[in-house]
């Protein structure tokens, strides 16, 4: 009787242990499809559209102009002037009510265009180009340091994995050209009040 016992729990433990095992072994690699759909999921979450899409202003505010999706600040749009007196450290940060350019201390930043627009967008990139950028902080891993306030560090932190499915889902975003400007230093903000 003990002994039938015995048996029946290292039966029990031993498929136990055999489920652990099958659940612990190597993830099945995702098909494009799935990389594509996990990328979409991803990047609607991370607030991407937030500030690389264009908007239209509603009466409950600004929506995504889905038919400029990550396009980035538009490049014909005028800058508007900036109270450079308002930018200072401890003092405010300006954006536009569609959330694509940001003026503060480090001087004036526009959002990128991150369609797969391969001369003004993230289109030549390779999916190492777009790791190493967020993990690092610098344009391709070994230029400029990104401006305020691309979130590089928090996306940085997501796993290869899931960087490759935004990465992938990112490259069917389609082509938008839109060169967004340069940066503006911020003692080259021409504003309507200077400094006193
Ligand atoms: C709070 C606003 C904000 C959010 C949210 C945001 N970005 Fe950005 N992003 C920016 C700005 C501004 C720049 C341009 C920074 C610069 O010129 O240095 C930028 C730049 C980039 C670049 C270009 C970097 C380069 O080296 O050229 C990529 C790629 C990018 N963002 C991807 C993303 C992705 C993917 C998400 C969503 C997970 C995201 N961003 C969310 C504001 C944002």
């Amino acid at each position: 009787m003990k002994k039938n016992f015995l048996f029946i729990t290292v039966c029990i433990l031993s498929a136990f242990l055999f489920l652990l095992q099958l659940n612990c072994s190597p993830k099945k690699t995702m098909s494009n499809d799935e990389l594509i759909a996990r990328g979409k999921y991803l990047v609607n979450f991370g607030g991407c559209n937030d500030c690389h899409s264009p908007k239209l202003m509603t009466p409950m505010g600004p929506a995504v102009d889905t038919t400029k999706l990550l396009s980035g600040y538009p490049a014909s749009q005028p800058v508007l002037p900036i109270d450079s007196g308002l930018i200072t450290p401890g003092k405010w940060v300006l954006t536009n009510d569609e959330s694509l350019i940001w003026a503060g201390p480090w001087g004036i930043s526009f959002s990128a265009n991150i369609t797969s627009d391969s001369s003004t967008g993230i289109g030549a990139w390779t999916l190492d180009n777009f790791i190493s950028t967020m993990r690092t902080g610098k344009h391709l891993g070994n230029g400029r340091m990104i401006l305020p306030p691309m979130p590089w560090d928090g996306v940085g932190k997501l796993t290869d994995d899931d960087l490759k499915a935004m990465f992938t889902y990112l490259q069917t975003v389609p082509a938008i050209n839109n060169r967004v400007p340069n940066p503006v230093p911020p003692n080259m903000i021409t504003g309507s009040s200077k400094k006193k």
